[in-house]
C-alpha cells in the first residue's frame, strides 16, 4: 500500500534506508558477521571470471558491482547487457560463473542468456528481489534482495539493494579467500543507511533543484567519472523513463570527444563529484561545459566539496557512494516528472517486468 504517498516511487525511495538495514540483518549470522551460503562463495572463488548479465537499472547496479567485486574480492568481472550478450557472446574464460541481476526475476532477455549458458554447462547465480521467480528457480544459486515489493515501474530501492547485496557478496568472498579488507562493511553500510535518511529528509531541496534545472528543458546531461559515471547512467535512465526529458549519462572525460557539441546556453548538466582520485578531473569537465553556457548543477560529497556545489551529500566509504549519490538523482527525476504532470508510477510504453525478448 502506498498510504499517504502520492506515488509508489516516492515511497520506495524513502524505504531505502530501511531496506539497507534489513539487508545487513538478513546477511548477518548470530555473531553479527556477514555471511553467505558457502556454496555461493565457493562458486565465486572457483570462477576465474564473473559475468554479470542484466538489463536497464539492474545492468547499472551490475557496473557498480563489478567495481566492488574487483576491488574487494579481487575477482575479474565483465558486465553485459543481456539482449546483446545472448546473440553476441564474447570469448569466455575457462571457468566462468554467470551472475544474473534482476529485480523481478522474470526478464526475458536475461532468461534467454540463462538458458543458453546452462546449455553450455556453466554455473549460474541469480540476484533477485522475488523468491521463486523464474530466474531464481532456474539458476543454481540465488541471493535475495529483501527490498520488499517494488511497484513503481522506475526501479529505485531495488537498485540500491542490488548494490548492497553485491557489496556483501564481495566482502564475504574476500573473507573466505583470506583477502584483507580495510573496512567493516556492516559499519559502513550503517553509515550509508543514515546518509540515505539525510537525503530523503532533503526532498524540498531536490524539488527546488528540479524546478531550477529541469522545469522547461528538452534535454539534460549527467557527467561523472569512475563510480560516479555509472550512477550518471542510472540518473539519466530514471529521468528519461518517467519525465520524458531526453537525458544521457557520460563519462566526464568523453565529453570533448563529441558530446560537448550538444551543450548550448542553458543546457542542464548534473555533475557528480564523489570520487577523490578524479575530483580534480570532473571539476575540469564541469568548467568546460560551464564555459559553453551549460547550467551546471554539481552534487559532491562532504570532504570533496567546493563553494560552487549545489548540493553536498554526506560522506560515506568511497566504494559505496553509488548507494547514496543515486538518491538525489532519483528525487530529481521524481520531481521533474511530477511537475510535468506525468504518471510517475506508470510511464508510457513501459511495463514493470519485461517478459518479451
Ligand atoms: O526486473 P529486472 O531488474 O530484470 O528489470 C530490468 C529492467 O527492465 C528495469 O531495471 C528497467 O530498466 C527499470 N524500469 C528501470 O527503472
Amino acid at each position: 500500500e502506498k498510504g499517504t504517498y502520492p506515488f509508489y516511487m516516492l515511497k520506495e525511495i524513502d524505504e531505502q534506508p530501511l531496506v539497507t538495514r534489513k539487508i545487513i540483518q538478513a546477511y548477518q549470522d548470530i555473531n553479527g558477521e556477514l555471511t553467505i551460503d558457502s556454496d555461493i562463495t565457493k562458486a565465486v572463488s572457483e570462477a576465474d571470471r564473473l559475468y554479470i548479465i542484466a538489463c536497464g537499472t539492474s545492468y547499472h547496479s551490475g557496473l557498480v558491482g563489478k567495481q566492488l567485486l574487483e576491488h574487494i574480492a579481487k575477482v575479474p568481472v565483465e558486465v553485459h547487457v543481456a539482449s546483446e550478450f545472448v546473440y553476441n557472446m564474447p570469448l569466455l574464460s575457462k571457468n566462468p560463473l554467470f551472475i544474473f541481476i534482476s529485480q523481478s526475476g522474470e526478464t526475458a532477455d536475461s532468461r534467454a542468456v540463462l538458458v543458453k549458458v546452462k546449455e553450455l554447462g556453466y554455473k549460474t547465480l541469480t540476484v533477485t528481489n522475488v523468491a521463486g521467480s523464474t530466474l531464481s528457480r532456474e539458476a543454481d544459486y540465488t541471493l535475495l534482495l529483501h527490498a520488499g515489493p517494488e511497484i513503481a515501474v522506475a526501479s529505485t530501492k531495488a537498485y540500491t539493494a542490488q548494490i548492497a547485496v553485491l557489496a556483501i557478496l564481495a566482502d564475504v568472498t574476500a573473507k573466505v579467500n583470506g583477502i584483507e579488507r580495510n573496512f567493516d562493511l556492516v559499519h559502513e553500510l550503517g553509515i550509508v543507511a543514515n546518509a540515505m535518511e539525510v537525503l530523503c529528509d532533503s526532498k524540498e531541496e531536490f524539488e527546488k533543484m528540479a524546478s531550477e534545472y529541469l522545469s522547461d528543458t528538452r534535454n539534460c546531461f549527467f557527467i561523472g567519472r569512475a563510480l560516479d559515471y555509472y550512477v550518471c547512467l542510472e540518473g539519466a535512465l530514471k529521468l528519461k523513463e518517467i519525465s520524458y526529458i531526453q537525458a544521457e549519462g557520460f563519462a566526464g572525460g568523453e565529453l570533448k570527444h563529441g558530446t560537448i557539441a550538444l551543450i548550448e546556453e542553458g543546457t542542464p548538466v548534473v555533475a557528480l563529484a564523489t570520487q577523490n582520485d578524479v575530483n580534480w578531473n570532473i571539476r575540469g569537465n564541469a568548467k568546460e561545459v560551464l564555459a559553453r553556457g551549460a547550467n551546471v548543477c554539481t552534487i559532491s560529497m562532504k570532504g570533496l566539496e567546493t563553494e560552487e556545489d549545489r548540493f553536498v551529500i554526506p560522506e560515506v566509504n568511497e566504494l559505496l557512494t553509488p548507494l547514496i549519490s543515486v538518491v538525489p538523482l532519483q528525487l530529481l527525476a521524481y520531481y521533474a516528472a511530477l511537475h510535468r504532470g506525468c504518471d510517475v508510477d506508470k510511464p508510457r510504453n513501459l511495463a514493470k517486468s519485461v517478459t518479451v525478448e
